[in-house]
């Protein structure tokens, strides 16, 4: 049988060395999961607010009224369906699962629960086109 005092001494080596190897691996854990944060995509669209009510583009729709522009993800926010606005009943569906969204992005029926995603929406000098920001 060993001596109390050794046993000791053998746990204090242990915790310095597993407190050693944190303190070495924690910066190379951190550099390897480090992302680069992706640049926002500029996409600049012929779109006149005052004429038209909504553009539906590949990843995303824009919507205007008289007061504001505003663009929504055509993402499902379940499972990621692309989703198709249903202009007599304004609303966006999930052709997948049947959610629907309201075109101001809120969940109107699920399974999706969260709202979709926002995109910002600024108005050209020529007043013919925007600049939708996609980050
Ligand atoms: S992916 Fe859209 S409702 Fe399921």
């Amino acid at each position: 049988m060993k001596p109390i005092a050794y046993k000791k001494k053998r746990s204090e080596r242990r915790s310095i060395l597993l407190i050693g190897c944190i303190l070495l691996f924690y910066p190379v854990y951190q550099f390897l999961s480090h992302r680069i944060p992706k640049k926002p995509e500029r996409i600049e669209l012929p779109f006149n607010p005052t004429s038209t009510t909504f553009l539906i583009q590949d990843r995303f729709i824009v919507f205007s009224n008289p007061t504001k522009t505003w663009a929504l993800s055509r993402k499902c926010t379940h499972l990621g369906c692309k989703l198709n606005y249903r202009e007599k009943e304004d609303y966006l569906e999930c052709p997948c699962h049947q959610s629907r969204f309201s075109t101001s992005g809120k969940v109107l029926r699920g399974p999706a629960d969260k709202q979709l995603k926002h995109y910002k929406v600024t108005r050209n000098l020529d007043k013919e086109s925007i600049t939708v920001i996609i980050t």
